[in-house]
């Protein structure tokens, strides 16, 4: 396999490769939790493979995400960018926003420590906290970079404002939200916002929770605990309206030797030279998999074909249940 292109985030961002390695779901969201030696594997194949640019949380877990990568990394700490978030009250997805000054401090001291790092890269801000104004939070990330305990500034899911207002006090390097065929929010006010001031973009679910590989259909049972159980994207309605997706994502694939996964990623690269999607998978081989997404340029007929197909198909079913709502907008 070829080495990993690699591109900036920001216009003072980290120079990471053009494929990151979303960690989550090696322990969370999707009801599998590889066992530790497993997902290490996973991680080191991913850095062996040329990825130097890691994604977690501290909700992830919580908090046993951050220490697998920790323990990953070590050995390559200096060639690696290490993404992490802070946001939720004691770290718990289920209690809520809480992203008080003195709990981004404790979050930054915890996960340094779980990381087993002396700086993080990336901090973001989960998800924007309506009780502590923007400037409060980017004010305190900004201290934590004089400290040198933090390298770059990032939000995520955040709405323009609240992306202006924090880019305004502590230049923002990268946002991360979802994007991909199947949620194309995004380019309305978001891109060119980004493209404006300078901020990179990093979507997550780039492969819409494994939903646009082709590899999930009406008969496929999710484990228990697995977020897909309750997405409504996930019904078995939406899943068979949506399908028209794999449809073309599939047709696009067979038309240029790639697979339906490396093509939604190839797509996500061809929108901007600074989006870096994070895919992620518990398995070896479609992490190869995935990885060639980075590899495959589409070309203009290709890329028409994917607008006009686009351009006719809906997508079906709120992404996430009504009470995990929480995103900024
Ligand atoms: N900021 C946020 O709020 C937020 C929210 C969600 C996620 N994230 C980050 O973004 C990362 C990626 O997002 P995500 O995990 O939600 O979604 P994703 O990368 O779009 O999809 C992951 C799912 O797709 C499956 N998959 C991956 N590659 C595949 C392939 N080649 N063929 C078939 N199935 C494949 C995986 O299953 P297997 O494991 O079985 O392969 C997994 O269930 C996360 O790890 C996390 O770091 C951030």
């Amino acid at each position: 396999m070829n080495p990993l292109p690699t591109r900036q985030l920001g216009a003072n961002g980290p120079v990471v490769s053009a494929l990151g390695f979303g960690c989550m779901g090696l322990n969370y969201g999707y009801g599998t939790q590889l066992e530790k030696p497993a997902a290490i594997a996973v991680i080191r194949a991913a850095f062996d493979h040329g990825v130097t640019f890691f994604d977690t949380a501290e909700v992830y877990g919580p908090f046993t995400n951050e220490e697998l990568v920790g323990e990953a990394l070590e050995p390559v700490r200096d060639q690696v960018v290490l993404a992490t978030k802070f946001g939720f009250k004691e770290g718990e997805l289920a209690k809520g926003t809480d992203s008080r000054p003195e709990r981004i401090r404790a979050v930054c001291e915890a996960s340094l420590k779980r990381l087993r790092t002396d700086r993080i890269d990336l901090f973001y801000q989960h998800r924007v906290d309506t009780a502590v104004p923007m400037e409060d939070v980017a004010g305190t990330v900004k201290d934590l970079i004089v400290e040198g305990k933090v390298l770059h500034f990032g939000l995520s899911e955040a709405g323009v404002n609240s992306i202006r207002r924090a880019h305004a006090v502590q230049p923002v390097a990268a946002l991360q939200s979802e994007y991909s065929m199947w949620w194309r929010e995004p380019e309305r006010e978001i891109l060119p916002t980004l493209e404006e001031l300078g901020i990179g973009f990093v979507p997550f679910s780039p492969l819409g929770k494994g939903f646009l590989t082709g590899k999930i259909s009406t008969d496929t049972s999710f484990p228990k605990g697995d977020v897909r159980n309750v997405a409504p994207r996930f019904s078995a309605e939406a899943l068979q309206a949506n399908q028209a997706f794999v449809d073309l994502l599939t047709r696009v694939a067979a038309a240029c030797g790639a697979t339906p996964a490396q093509v939604a990623l190839a797509w996500l690269l061809a929108q901007k030279s600074w989006i870096v999607p994070i895919p992620g998978t518990t398995k070896l081989d479609r992490l190869e998999d995935n990885l060639g997404g980075a590899a495959l340029t589409l070309g203009a007929s290709e890329r028409q074909q994917i607008s006009e197909g686009l351009a006719s198909i809906k997508a079906v079913g709120e992404r996430y249940p009504a009470k995990v709502g929480a995103v900024e907008r």
